[in-house]
């Protein structure tokens, strides 16, 4: 029954001035009814339709007009949920998600599987993104590699990939599409290029050891490495144990600095080389 109706019916049968307050009052109950119940739909519709369109990328919100460099959540198109990132907005033209980076040693790299795959550290400082969220990030759209690396001497240095891209979990997050070298610090990472990530807990390297046992870190082996950038903090001088790009400092220096990150490829390369089975 329409509240217009019900107002007519009502005040027919009302006569004297008392039923015509209370019929005042039935009224302004019909009228507050009516606008809670809207003010309530609104609310319902308005949350519907309100959830927050997150950037796809840090080159999304680059291209959107954010141009500091600061902590942005992102939801890559293929990705269960939005999650926290560190977008460079500065370097090279800005628009790149930091995956990796270390520059004092304060957090442990030495960490399992889980640890890798979930991400650890402080996205404001030490830290990795985490292989699910690194493969929901280039898994399905190809994107550019850039690797900053700097020595005890304060050199710094990068490597910068215009192919890379992670497998799935099921692939063991695999280093399965790597190319388009330029930069300077030398190409250490094609030696790992197709294979497989390995963790102390999950050996998936061609070694007849466990090479993130004897080398202490996380990476994609093979038998075993010429970077290892998740290796121990060693401080320059030591051994293939620390954090190493061979093609820089040589395979027994422990680099002060790494900083990974990856962006949309800029030759727009769609998911074909990276996209299988899984
Ligand atoms: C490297 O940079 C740090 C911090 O800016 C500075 O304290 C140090 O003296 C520099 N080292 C060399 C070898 O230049
Ligand atoms: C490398 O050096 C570290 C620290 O001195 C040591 O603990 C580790 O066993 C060494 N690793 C290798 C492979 O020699």
């Amino acid at each position: 029954m329409c509240p217009g109706f019900q107002h007519s019916v009502t005040r027919k049968r009302l006569s004297n001035k008392s039923k015509m307050k209370s019929a005042a009052f039935f009224e302004v109950a019909i009228l507050v009814t009516f606008f809670v119940y809207a003010a309530y739909a609104g609310t319902r519709n308005y949350s519907t339709l309100s959830q927050q369109v997150f950037f796809k990328s840090c080159m999304d919100a680059k291209l959107k007009g954010i141009h500091s460099s600061g902590l942005y959540t992102i939801q890559p198109d293929y990705a269960h949920e939005p999650f926290l990132v560190f977008c460079e907005m500065e370097v090279d033209g800005g628009g790149w998600t930091v995956i990796q980076n270390r520059f004092d040693g304060s957090i442990k790299f030495y960490q399992d599987w889980p640890t890798y795959k979930a991400g650890f550290g402080n996205l404001r400082g030490e830290f990795w993104l985490g292989l699910d969220r690194i493969h929901e990030i280039t898994g399905i759209f190809v994107n550019e590699l850039r690797v900053e690396l700097e020595d005890f001497e304060n050199e710094t240095r990068f490597a910068k990939y215009s192919v890379f891209s992670i497998g799935s979990e099921a692939e063991y997050f695999s280093l399965k599409a790597l190319g388009g070298y330029s930069g300077t610090a030398g190409d250490s990472l094609e030696y790992q290029a197709g294979q497989k990530f390995s963790t102390y807990d999950q050996d998936h390297d061609n070694s007849e050891n466990n090479c993130a046992v004897t080398f202490t870190g996380a990476w994609w082996y093979n038998a075993c490495h010429r970077s290892n950038l998740n290796g121990n903090y060693l401080r320059g001088e030591s051994n293939e144990s620390g954090m190493v790009w061979t093609k820089f400092r040589g395979i027994k220096y422990s680099l002060k600095t790494s900083r990974m990150m990856v962006r949309p490829s800029s030759e727009g390369i769609d998911s074909t080389m990276a996209v299988d089975a899984s």
